[in-house]
């Protein structure tokens, strides 16, 4: 990507279960703070935030090491998500919207200094609207917002197992609002299944469309950008 991620965009990170989203998306507020010096904010909507914690630890990344420490904002929202709405049920009623995602980064960044955001995962959001235009208008307010705030925010979506160009997000709309389209998926070969990474799209910049193997060390993922997959 020529030097990476523009600073200031909103950039999905989509990929099926196990391709690693949590883990990337974690590494990115902990790099910002740790080589960077900057604030992030890692807003999980589905995972507890000890799982967080525990994940960047198996890696050696411990959010609590002095230089870190006051950089890193885990922001766990998983318990306002009681239930899902029953058919008929007025969203009001569902306690995750995007109203509360603009209060929560709001209350957050007024008080320190942030430069990174991640929202893991903005899919539970779906299941708020029965009308597909209302999520668009929703996401449209959500998008601005976030390019108002001038944080770099990766957001974090599920899609389908197979991808092979279809859908790169779970809705099918929230691509054209990002800057930018990272996706991570499986390929099958010989008998085991491997990791690949790819920029589908990046506003602002010059990127090649290679599957890139996508590997575990012991310090955490990394996207080998010397190699791809076929
Ligand atoms: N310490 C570790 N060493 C090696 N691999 C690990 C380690 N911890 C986790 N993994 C791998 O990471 C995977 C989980 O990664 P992660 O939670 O980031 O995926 P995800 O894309 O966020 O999944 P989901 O969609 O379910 O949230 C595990 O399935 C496992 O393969
Ligand atoms: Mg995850």
């Amino acid at each position: 990507m020529r030097g990476g991620i523009k600073q200031g965009s909103i950039t999905l990170l989509a990929g099926p279960t196990g391709t690693l989203k949590t883990i990337i998306s974690s590494q990115f507020i902990y790099n910002g703070a740790k080589e960077y010096g900057e604030g992030g904010i890692y807003l999980t909507l589905e995972e507890k935030e000890d799982g967080i914690r525990q994940s960047l630890a198996n890696f050696g990344m411990d959010v609590d090491a002095p230089e870190v420490k006051d950089k890193i904002q885990i922001v766990d929202l998983s318990g306002l998500r009681k239930r899902k709405p029953q058919f008929g049920e007025s969203k009001e009623r569902y306690a995750i919207s995007v109203d509360v995602l603009m209060e929560t980064i709001t209350s957050i960044t007024q008080k320190s200094d942030v430069k990174r955001l991640v929202i893991d995962s903005i899919s539970i959001l779906g299941l708020l609207y029965k009308d597909q235009s209302d999520m668009r208008d929703d996401l449209f307010i959500f998008t601005e917002f976030l390019r108002e705030s001038g944080l770099t925010s990766l957001l974090v979506t599920e899609i389908e197992e197979e991808y092979r160009g279809k859908r790169v997000s779970r809705f099918g709309l929230e691509e054209f609002l990002a800057d930018g389209v990272v996706v991570l998926g499986y390929t099958q070969s010989k008998g085991e299944l491997r990791r690949w990474a790819t920029v589908r799209k990046m506003r602002f910049t010059d990127h090649n469309l290679h599957m890139h193997p996508v590997r575990i060390t012991p310090c955490g993922v990394e996207i080998v950008s010397t190699e791809k997959i076929y």
